[in-house]
């Protein structure tokens, strides 16, 4: 069978191109004599984890490290960050660092930026994150399942010169799909893939199910809280606390008093605020996005209360995020939609899914089909995205000519919101049909039903850069493609 034969020759050119790209990405990063970053292993494994707090379950998930979530890996602003990433789940992978501008071959999307990281293989990723904050890291291939099933962590980049905290806490907001027994059950329904993604039933925060966290008391408290759900947009909100937002999807902005704020699949929000003196008081952080207000997780006040304060914000030093040039900038229109077969591009057809598995049969191994959707929903600017695979990777959705400024304009065509993330840039939201936009930088922004937003940035960093919804299952049935910067 032809598509068959296909397959063959990709498989070794990518078993081939695993080394090399080692060795290309070490030599590509400038290390500036600085002295060589202790390496860090990351091993993505099937794991059980037991995850607890009112409810408890326990489950075969596949994750970084044998508890959820992994340790949070932090890292000076200025050094360099290396990670050999070990791959002992039965089909391929790779990591993506979410939100970081770097090297376009540490970007760890499989085909586009790298090869595949096969069973057994490994792979080393190196870059120097140019901008503090906070971020985190997942696979990007066969998401459905591997972010699903576990496979996600948090990246700090710490900056020196930011103002001191007594405490610095992570919440890493996500939920799970179980049955009473702690199974994981469908991680995809057509009828969520098609909508507004298939929810989770068991909510947790750092692993836990409504956790108490201590703070300590009187004490001025960083939170960075991390929506790293696939599918559901939360309204992240404290009761009985005031606070200021110091940094929104990692990007430090000038303190402001802190009300709600609603956070789609992988959007982080950091608040400072000054815990309360009196030991045992407790307030919380809630997700009014629901109907019924929901308590993601309490905060404890602990120890004897904190003194000599001054009790103006905390603001972080600001990120060196290339500006803008928007007099001279081109304007670019993605209109996210449903996806109408007949649109499909017969150029980005790849040969059919069932047609390969079966030539192939049961003993080949079926990695190359991972990155390619099953089912197709969704498009930008009419074209699903097809997959990837070692031989053929689809055209980019745009030419973006190095060192000029883009704004894209996004337009959401659905019923839906989503989450649109693009890659290797942090750019400047700056105006909405819909609502009034206090310009900010960030990586993912959330359109609304109906909505256009207007993003400007300098396409300053060359490379294939996936631009795609955050909500899993849109990205994974056909929400996405990439843009060129060349
Ligand atoms: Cu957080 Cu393309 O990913
Ligand atoms: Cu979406």
């Amino acid at each position: 069978m032809t598509a068959a034969m296909r397959m063959r020759p990709a498989r070794r050119s990518v078993m081939l191109g695993a080394g090399l790209a080692i060795g290309s990405g070490l030599a590509g990063i400038p290390l500036g004599g600085a002295a060589a970053p202790t390496e860090q292993e990351i091993v993505a494994a099937p794991r059980s984890f037991s995850l607890t707090g009112n409810a408890a379950a326990v489950t075969a998930g596949w994750g970084y490290a044998d508890a959820f979530p992994p340790p949070t890996l932090r890292v000076k602003l200025g050094d360099t960050l290396r990670v050999r990433l070990i791959n002992r789940l039965p089909e391929h992978t790779s990591i993506h660092w979410h939100g970081i501008r770097l090297p376009n071959a540490m970007d760890g999307v499989p085909y586009l930026t790298q090869p595949p990281v096969e069973p057994g293989a490994e792979f080393v990723y190196e870059f120097r994150p140019p901008d503090a904050g906070t971020f985190w890291y997942h696979p990007h291939c066969n998401s459905i399942e591997q972010i699903g099933r576990g496979l996600m962590g948090v990246l700090v980049v710490e900056n020196p010169d930011d103002p001191p905290f007594d405490a610095d806490i992570v919440c890493l907001y996500r939920d799970w799909r179980f049955d009473q027994a702690g199974n994981f059950t469908a991680l995809s329904t057509d009828e969520g893939a098609g909508r507004a993604g298939t929810m989770g039933n068991f909510h947790t925060v750092n692993g836990v199910n409504a956790p108490v966290i201590d703070v300590p008391a009187g004490g001025l408290v960083r939170l960075r809280i991390l929506n790293l759900d696939s599918a559901r947009v939360i309204t992240a909100t404290l009761a009985e606390q005031p606070a200021w937002v110091i940094a929104i999807d990692g990007n430090p902005i000038a303190p402001v008093a802190f009300d709600q704020w609603q956070m789609g699949p992988a959007m982080r929000l950091d608040l400072a605020l000054r815990a309360p003196d009196r030991e045992g008081a407790i307030f919380t952080l809630v997700n009014t996005f629901l109907a019924e207000p929901l308590i993601l997780a309490s905060f404890r006040a602990a120890g004897p209360a904190k003194t000599g304060r001054s009790d103006g914000p905390p603001a972080l030093p600001a990120s060196p995020i290339p500006r803008p040039d928007l007099g001279n900038a081109e304007a670019l229109p993605f209109s996210f939609s449903a996806s109408s077969a007949t649109a499909l591009d017969p150029q980005d057809q790849l040969p059919d899914l069932s047609a390969l598995q079966s030539a192939l049969g049961t003993n080949e191994p079926v990695a190359d089909f991972l990155c390619r959707p099953q089912r197709i929903f969704w498009a930008i600017n009419q074209r699903p995205w097809p997959g990837q695979t070692g031989d053929r990777i689809p055209p980019p959705l745009a030419t973006l000519t190095r060192g000029r400024t883009y704004i894209f304009e996004l337009i959401n065509t659905t019923p839906h919101t989503h989450p649109i993330h693009l890659h290797g840039h942090t750019f400047l939201v700056i105006e909405s049909n819909k609502r009034t936009v206090m310009p900010y930088h960030t990586d993912t922004v959330l359109i609304h039903t109906k909505e256009r937003v207007k993003i400007a940035f300098v396409a300053d960093n060359p490379g294939d850069w996936m631009l795609h919804c955050h909500i899993i299952e849109h990205q994974d049935t056909g929400m996405m493609g990439y843009v060129r910067v060349a």
